[in-house]
């Protein structure tokens, strides 16, 4: 199959590229899509062939349930059995934008878009892309990030056509992802909402709007294998180039020390803007110390281009762990595959 790349002019039902979209996933094709996030890889969510050509377009494990984009608020009612007061809080706040939340499935919601689960992650993005291809197709969106499973998440449509060039028909172009990590997944399944993986929207965010919130332990913790977690994208490793990465957490000092002492070939650090010229082993960066939203934009992208330099060895800079910063710390530590020194 060739995979067409299309820019959208102009983001409206009546724009060439935006109608080409919309055609193919009513005739139950996939589209690669910008989000405010990254780029995902939709099809008509009520499209049973489609949802699964999803799976194997993506190399996907099919216990690892997908995200349900819509057009706006009012679309919660088809797809949900119930919405609790807080959800509807928080949609009016946050939406469109990066937060998904996880209800109460209806019967329209299929066991393959939930992978069996009684809940359904529903978000509306606000990337007037995204925006105008779903309501030019008329139907709720289901959408993965658009990357080959277990490799980074793509935040350029040069990214999804790395990964997935042959296996979809059409890429939409709408240039880099602005927030550059996946949405915040909540979940209301319990008696307190809990954020299954951090993003965009905060966990200080979120409460100052509901007043209380948890963090869901596989955030920032390794999960025995075969344990249930609430989210089960966050058991497996995830977001990973193809060197081994290890996170350093220490003052910047103890960091090029102890690079200095781990040079060699294929050794690489991956650090923040600005270091690079203070450590002596190649370094790529991913955003300012101080920048959380620049290191969020900046993170996928630098794991692509450590693969891309042929990095074997990388050592990486440790985020703070709060707020925007939170979602690129759970990233980088799954990218490491849970391995951190701690200087
Ligand atoms: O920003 C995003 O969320 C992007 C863009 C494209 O919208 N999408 C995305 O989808 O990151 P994906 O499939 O790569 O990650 C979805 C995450 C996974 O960790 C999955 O396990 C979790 O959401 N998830 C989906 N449905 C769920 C459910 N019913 N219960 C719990 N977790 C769920
Ligand atoms: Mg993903």
């Amino acid at each position: 199959m060739e995979t067409k790349v299309l820019k959208p002019l102009n983001n409206t039902r009546e724009d060439a590229a935006i109608r080409t979209a919309a055609e193919i996933l009513s005739d139950g094709g996939l589209v690669g899509l910008p989000t405010e996030t990254v780029y995902g890889l939709a099809a008509n969510a009520y499209d049973e062939a489609a949802v699964r050509a999803i799976f194997a377009a993506k190399g996907r494990p099919q216990d690892n349930p997908l995200i349900v984009h819509i057009a706006g608020p009012k679309e919660l009612d088809a797809l949900c059995r119930s919405v609790p007061e807080a959800a509807r809080r928080l949609a009016a706040a946050f939406w469109p934008g990066p937060l998904t939340m996880v209800l109460p499935k209806s019967d329209r919601v299929s066991g393959t878009v939930s992978a069996g689960l009684d809940t359904v992650a529903v978000r509306m993005p606000s990337h007037p892309v995204a925006r105008a291809v779903i309501e030019a197709a008329g139907v709720p969106l289901a959408a993965p990030s658009a990357n080959l499973s277990g490799s980074p998440s793509p935040t350029t449509a040069a990214h999804v056509l790395a990964d997935l060039d042959g296996r979809i028909p059409l890429i939409l172009d709408g240039g880099a992802c602005s927030v550059g990590v996946e949405s915040t997944v909540l979940s209301f399944a319990g008696g307190v909402p809990r954020v299954l993986r951090p993003g965009g929207v905060t966990p200080a965010q979120i409460e100052a709007v509901l007043g209380a919130v948890e963090i869901d332990y596989a955030v920032d913790h390794q999960i025995a294998a075969g344990a249930r977690v609430a989210s089960p994208g966050m058991k497996y490793k995830h977001y990973a180039p193809k060197a081994r990465v290890t996170i350093v957490d220490g003052p910047f000092e103890a960091f090029a020390a102890y690079l200095r002492a781990h040079r060699g070939k294929g050794v690489y650090a991956l650090c923040f803007t600005g270091e690079e010229t203070a450590l002596d082993v190649p370094c790529i960066v991913y955003g300012g110390s101080d920048d959380e939203a620049a290191q969020a934009r900046g993170l996928f992208a630098a794991l692509r281009a450590l693969d891309e330099a042929g990095a074997e060895r990388v050592y990486a800079r440790c985020p703070k762990k709060q707020g925007v910063a939170l979602a690129v710390y759970n990233r980088l530590l799954r990218a490491a595959a849970f391995e951190v020194i701690l200087l």
